[in-house]
């Protein structure tokens, strides 16, 4: 089992490190967000407006359940991996990586991202979104710290952890 799924808050690199990671492996990237927005036809925003936060997370999972296995880098949103089944699921199907990041380096790259995320609020209660999360994100198979060296860094110091070879271009 060769799969690798980035987990973490908002704003701890997940999609940046995905793409680096995939690139140097030359795996396919399976964006779980994008994949919900592309069946859905609508953006993760629109999603949480229209149909509200427990439709979303039902897609989450029945998503999640419909994955093949195989060599993939698989990116999954900040509370994708802060539900039971979830958690099981991804961890018998990948080695999980949690980028923890502090929170104040996350609160800084999402006012400055374009992405609009329907649970950015105010850093009070994104600060306890995030305490909140920290139990289910060190469920994680490896823990790697996402604010420290540029995604190419990253994703070589993962592929070093998980014995990864990149792939001969
Ligand atoms: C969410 C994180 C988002 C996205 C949705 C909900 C969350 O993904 O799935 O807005 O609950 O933390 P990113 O972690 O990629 O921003």
């Amino acid at each position: 089992m060769d799969a690798v799924c980035l987990v973490g808050f908002m704003g701890a690199g997940k999609t940046a490190v995905g793409r680096a990671l995939a690139d140097r492996l030359g795996w396919p990237l399976y964006d779980l967000d994008e994949e919900i927005e592309t069946r859905e036809g609508r953006s993760v925003y629109e999603i949480f407006a229209e149909s509200g936060e427990s439709y979303f997370r039902q897609k989450e999972r029945e998503v999640l359940g419909q994955l093949a296995g195989g060599n993939m880098v698989l990116s999954v949103g900040g509370g994708a991996f802060t539900v039971d089944d979830n958690i099981n699921l991804i961890n018998k199907i990948s080695s999980s990586v949690w980028l923890r990041c502090p929170i104040e380096i996350c609160l800084q790259r999402l006012s400055s991202s374009a992405i609009k995320r329907p649970l950015f609020s105010d850093p009070t209660q994104m600060a306890n979104l995030y305490q909140h999360r920290l139990k289910y994100y060190k469920r994680a198979n490896h823990h790697v710290d996402g604010d420290k060296g540029t995604p190419a860094e990253i994703a070589s110091e993962i592929m070093e952890l998980l014995d990864l070879k990149a792939e001969q271009k």
